[in-house]
C-alpha cells in the first residue's frame, strides 16, 4: 500500500535513511492519509536520539519541543514536523506526562504504547505500513479500539477515554465493545485530567459528524462532564422555545443536524436547566470568555418562544443581535426537523420576518433611528428623558405607528412629550 507523504516528511525520512536510520511517519497523519483526509500535523518516529536528530538536521531550524520525552520539531519549508525517538513510556501519574520514557530501537514497541489501533500505524516508503494491532482492519471497518487492554491504556492517560469519543464523533467511527465497556467503567478517571485538555477534546468532539452517537450512547460520560444537565440528558428537555418539551434523543438529533460548531451545539445541549449552568460549565472548562459569552447568550435565547410578529422579531434582534438571532432560528429549524410531527409553530413566519428585517436594514436599535440624542435635546428633553424618548420612538417604529424618518419621529415624540416629562 502506497501513501502519499508530504515532500517535507519524505525529506526527513530520506535524510534519516542516509544516516542509517529507518524512520516512519506515524500516528494521526498515517490514519488521516489512509482515510483520504488532510493530516493536521505530521509526526515522525525514528530510532535516533533527539541529539542525533539535531545533528542530522543541523542545516534546518530545530526546536526543543520536548527533549525529555524524546521530541524535537524540525522545520522544513516552514512546515513543523515533530520528530520523536522510538519510545515506550510509564504511567502518567501527573495525568499530563509519562513518569518515565524509555527509548527503544524498534518501531513495534513504540506503536504498542499508543492509544488506539487506528493511531498505531507507521509508514516508511521502503518498509511500507507497520500495523501491530489490526489498525488497518479497524480503519476499514470504522472502529475505535484500544491497542491491547483498554484499562491499561486508560490508566496510562485517562484523557484517552474522551479521545475515544472524540475520534468516534470526528471520524464517524463506532467504539468497539471492550473499549466501550471500559469507557463506561473508567470514565470517572477523567476527573483527574486538566480542564484545558478536556476542553480541547470536547471542541473536536462537538464538531464531529457522529456527535449523536456519542451523546446518546455515552450519556454517563456526558453527565459526568456536565452534571448540571444530567437530569435533562436522561429525562428530556423542558420549555425550549417557550414551552416545547423534547426527548433528549430529539435534542441530540437536532444537535447533530447543526453545523459542526462547538458554540452552537454546546448551547443547544446546555439549554436545559438554569441559565447559569452554561457559565458554570464553561468556567470549569476554562473556556475563553468570548465563546462562553456567546453560548450563554444563545442558551438564554433558546428558552424564548419564537417571535410571532415582526415587531417581536425586531425586539428579539434588539436583545440578542443578528448573529445570535439567526443561530436561534437555525436551532429552531433543526429541532423542528428532529421532532418531525410536532413542527414548531411560528417558525416559518419568524424566519421570513428575520430575512425581511435584515434585507431591508430595518431599524432594530436606537442607533438605527433617523434621529439623534441631540435632536431630542433640541426639542427640550433633558437627561434620562432623552433615552426614554428614543426607546418610545424605537417601539413606535417597531409597531409601525411611526415612520423611521426624522420628520415623523419629531412629530411623534412631540405628541408624547407630556408622558415622558411627567414620568
Ligand atoms: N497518542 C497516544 N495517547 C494520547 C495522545 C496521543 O497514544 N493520549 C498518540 C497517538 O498515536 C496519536 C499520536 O500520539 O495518533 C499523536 O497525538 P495527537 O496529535 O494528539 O492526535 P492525532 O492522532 O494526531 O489526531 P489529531 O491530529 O487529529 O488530533
Amino acid at each position: 500500500m502506497k501513501i502519499l507523504l508530504s515532500d517535507e516528511v519524505k525529506l526527513v525520512i530520506d535524510r534519516f535513511s542516509e544516516h542509517g536510520y529507518t524512520a516512519y511517519a506515524v500516528g494521526g497523519c498515517v490514519r488521516d492519509l489512509l482515510l483520504s483526509l488532510n493530516p493536521k500535523d505530521w509526526d515522525v518516529a525514528s530510532p535516533a536520539s533527539p541529539d542525533e536528530t539535531k545533528e542530522i538536521f543541523k542545516d534546518f531550524k530545530v526546536l526543543d519541543t520536548g527533549i525529555k520525552h524524546g521530541t524535537v520539531t524540525v522545520i522544513i519549508n516552514s512546515m513543523p514536523i515533530e520528530v520523536t525517538a522510538f519510545r515506550t513510556e510509564g504511567a502518567y501519574s501527573d495525568r499530563r506526562h509519562p513518569d518515565f520514557v524509555e527509548f527503544t530501537k524498534d518501531i513495534e514497541s513504540d506503536l504498542k504504547r499508543r492509544d488506539f489501533t487506528v493511531n498505531a500505524l507507521a509508514y516508511n516508503p521502503i518498509r511500507g505500513i507497520v500495523d501491530i494491532s489490526g489498525g488497518l482492519d479497524d480503519l476499514k471497518n470504522k472502529v475505535i479500539r484500544t491497542v491491547g487492554n483498554p484499562k491499561e491504556r486508560f490508566d496510562e492517560d485517562p484523557l484517552r477515554i474522551l479521545r475515544a469519543l472524540r475520534f468516534a464523533s470526528a471520524l464517524g467511527f463506532t467504539i468497539e465493545e471492550e473499549t466501550e465497556k471500559a469507557v463506561h467503567k473508567y470514565h470517572p478517571l477523567l476527573g483527574e485530567i486538566a480542564a484545558e485538555r478536556i476542553y480541547a477534546e470536547l471542541k473536536a468532539l462537538f464538531s464531529g459528524q457522529r456527535i449523536e452517537y456519542v451523546l446518546s450512547g455515552f450519556k454517563d460520560v456526558v453527565a459526568f462532564l456536565f452534571p448540571e444537565i444530567k437530569e435533562s440528558l436522561y429525562s428530556g428537555y423542558e420549555a425550549l422555545f417557550g414551552e416545547v418539551s423534547l426527548k433528549s434523543e430529539e435534542v441530540f438529533k437536532a444537535i447533530s443536524l447543526l453545523r459542526g460548531d462547538f458554540y452552537l451545539r454546546a448551547a443547544l445541549l446546555f439549554s436545559s436547566g438554569k441559565e447559569a449552568d452554561a457559565e458554570t460549565i464553561l468556567n470549569r472548562l476554562r473556556s475563553d470568555k468570548a465563546t462562553s459569552g456567546k453560548v450563554q447568550k444563545l442558551v438564554k435565547a433558546l428558552k424564548l418562544p419564537l417571535p410571532s410578529t415582526k415587531a417581536d422579531m425586531k425586539r428579539f434582534i434588539n436583545a440578542f443581535g443578528f448573529d445570535a438571532a439567526e443561530d436561534y432560528l437555525i436551532a429552531a429549524e433543526k429541532v423542528g426537523c428532529a421532532i418531525e410531527s410536532k413542527a414548531l409553530p411560528n417558525l416559518s413566519s419568524a424566519k421570513s420576518f428575520f430575512e425581511t428585517i435584515r434585507k431591508n436594514k430595518e431599524a432594530v436599535t436606537i442607533h438605527d433611528l433617523d434621529i439623534k440624542g441631540t435632536d431630542i435635546q433640541n426639542l427640550g428633553f433633558k437627561g434620562a428623558e432623552v433615552g426614554k424618548a428614543l426607546e418610545i420612538l424605537l417601539d413606535a417604529v417597531f409597531e409601525e405607528e411611526c415612520e423611521n424618518t426624522k420628520v415623523d419621529l419629531i412629530r411623534f415624540i412631540k405628541n408624547r412629550s407630556e408622558d415622558i416629562k411627567h414620568k
